[in-house]
C-alpha cells in the first residue's frame, strides 16, 4: 500500500508514534480549522444552528467510532481527554473497596498507578500475571488461574508500547465472559492499526486514544462502555451536561452520565475526519501495512549482530513498535544519535511501563554503558511511514553500531599500536 504523507518533514523521520501518531491526515487540520472558523458552539449549550451543529459532529463521531469496533451503541463511546483519562473511568468507576483485580506485566502505568491508587485508598487488590520472558505473551490459563472470588476485572493491554507483543485479547475476553468478570482492554496501541471486535472479542471496556492509530488530534480519547454495565460504573466526574439541569446530580443517560462539562469539539471533529480517513483507507489494508512495516524492520534488524530487538522477532503477535538495544550504547544516548546525525525521533527511557521493562529485563541500564539509563529505545512505525523509514532507521542503526565498535576497539588497542600506525 503507498500512503503519501500529509505533509513534508523537513527530513527529519519522526518514528514516535506510539506516543503520538505523525503527520496526521491533511483532511484532520482542515476538520479542525472548519469547526473552529463556521462552527466554534459548545454542543448540547444553546438552540442555536451551530451549537447544534456541535451535537450532530459528536453524534456523527459516535456514530463511526460504533461502525469500526462494532459497537452495540453509539451512545456508549465515552469521550475522555486521551487513553490515561478512559482507563482512569473504568478502573475507578468500577473497582469496589476490596475488589481483585488481575493485570499482566505488560500494563502501562495508566493501568496501574489507578489500580495501587485504589489498592493504597480502598485496599483493592490486583494480580500481576507474567508473560513469557521472550515473545511477552500472557498465557490465557495463569489468567483464568488467577480468579477469585472477588475478581471483578481483567485488564489487558492489548497492544505492548514497550515490545508491540499483542495479547490473545479473544480468549481472554472468553475467560472474564465465562467467570462473569469484566474485560478492561487498552487499545492504546491497536486502535485504528488492526481490526477490533467489540462483540466478538467480549470487551466490556475498551478504553483507545483518538490521537494515535486513530489518526485524530492530541486530546482525544474514548471509553467503551457495554450497554448495561454503565449503571454499575459509578462517575468519577459531575457537572453541567447541558441536560436536565433541573436535576441536582448527574443524568444517568447516556452518554451526559459520564460526559460533564464542555467537550472537545474542535479535536472530536479532527477525530472524525480521522475516522472517515481510516474507513477510506479500509482498517485491513492498514493492518497489512503495519505487518509490512513490521516484517521489514524485523529482517532487517535481525542482521545487525550488536543489536537486541524485544518482543516477538517475526511481524506475527506484534504491532510495529520495537524497543531495541545495541551493545555499548547506552538508550538515551542512542536516540540522541539517532536524531542528532540521522534526524530520526525516537523515544528511549522505560515509556511509562517499568514492569514491561522488568519483564525483558531492561529495567535496569546495559552494562558497560557510561549513560546509566535503564530501559531501551524505541523506535515506532505509523501508517505514513514506509518500507524506505525502515531501511533508513535500519542503516542508521547499523552506522551506530559499527561506530560504537570500533571505539572500542580503538580503546583497547595497546599505545605502541598507534605510534606504528
Ligand atoms: C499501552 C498504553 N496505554 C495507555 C497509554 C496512555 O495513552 P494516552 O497518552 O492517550 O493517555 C499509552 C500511551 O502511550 C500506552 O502506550
Amino acid at each position: 500500500m503507498t500512503i503519501a504523507p500529509a505533509s513534508p518533514t523537513n527530513q527529519r523521520l519522526y518514528v514516535d508514534n506510539a506516543a503520538t501518531s505523525f503527520p496526521k491526515p491533511a483532511e484532520v487540520t482542515q476538520a479542525m480549522v472548519h469547526y473552529a472558523t463556521t462552527i466554534g458552539a459548545s454542543a448540547g449549550r444553546g438552540a442555536y444552528h451551530e451549537a447544534q451543529e456541535s451535537g450532530r459532529v459528536l453524534r456523527e463521531c459516535r456514530d463511526k467510532l460504533n461502525r469500526l469496533f462494532h459497537g452495540e451503541c453509539p451512545d456508549h463511546f465515552i469521550f475522555t481527554l486521551n487513553c490515561s483519562d478512559a482507563l482512569n473511568l473504568a478502573i475507578q468507576g468500577w473497582l469496589n473497596p476490596g475488589d481483585h483485580i488481575i493485570t499482566t506485566a505488560m500494563d502501562h502505568n495508566s493501568v496501574l498507578r489507578p489500580i495501587n491508587e485504589l489498592a493504597t485508598r480502598y485496599g483493592v487488590r490486583q494480580t500481576r500475571v507474567s508473560v513469557h520472558p521472550e515473545t511477552c505473551l500472557v498465557e490465557p490459563d495463569e489468567i483464568a488461574k488467577a480468579i477469585t472470588p472477588k475478581t471483578r476485572m481483567i485488564a489487558v493491554c492489548h497492544g505492548s508500547n514497550v515490545t508491540g507483543t499483542l495479547q490473545p485479547i479473544h480468549q481472554i475476553g472468553e475467560i472474564a465472559r465465562q467467570h462473569g468478570v469484566a474485560f478492561l482492554v487498552d487499545a492504546a496501541q491497536t486502535a485504528g492499526h488492526l481490526p477490533i471486535n467489540l462483540q466478538h472479542d467480549a470487551i466490556d471496556f475498551l478504553a483507545f486514544p483518538g490521537h494515535k492509530g486513530l489518526m485524530g488530534p492530541l486530546g482525544t480519547g474514548c471509553l467503551y462502555i457495554r450497554p448495561g454495565l454503565e449503571k454499575q460504573l459509578r462517575t468519577v466526574r459531575q457537572g453541567g451536561t447541558g441536560s436536565i439541569s433541573e436535576q441536582d446530580t448527574q443524568p444517568t443517560f447516556m452518554p451526559d452520565r459520564f460526559e460533564p462539562g464542555s467537550h472537545n469539539a474542535i479535536g472530536v471533529a479532527g477525530l472524525s475526519a480521522a475516522l472517515d480517513w481510516i474507513s477510506a483507507k479500509g482498517i485491513e489494508t492498514l493492518h497489512g501495512h503495519q505487518q509490512a512495516l513490521s516484517a521489514e524492520f524485523c529482517r532487517r534488524a535481525r542482521q545487525i549482530e550488536a543489536l537486541t530487538f524485544f518482543g516477538p522477532q517475526e511481524a506475527c503477535n506484534r504491532v510495529a513498535v520495537f524497543s531495541i538495544r545495541i551493545a555499548g550504547w547506552d538508550p538515551v544516548d542512542l536516540a540522541l544519535a539517532l536524531e542528532g546525525t540521522f534526524g530520526i525521533l525516537t523515544r528511549p527511557g522505560l515509556h511509562c511501563a517499568p514492569w514491561a521493562h522488568r519483564a525483558i529485563r531492561t529495567h535496569v541500564p546495559p552494562a558497560g554503558c557510561s549513560g546509566g539509563n535503564p530501559g531501551t529505545t524505541r523506535l515506532s512505525f505509523g501508517a505514513f511511514n514506509t518500507l524506505e523509514d525502515i531501511a533508513r532507521c535500519t542503516t542508521a542503526l547499523e552506522t551506530l553500531a559499527h561506530q560504537k565498535r570500533a571505539a572500542d576497539i580503538n580503546t583497547l588497542a595497546p599505545a605502541h599500536s598507534h605510534s606504528n600506525a
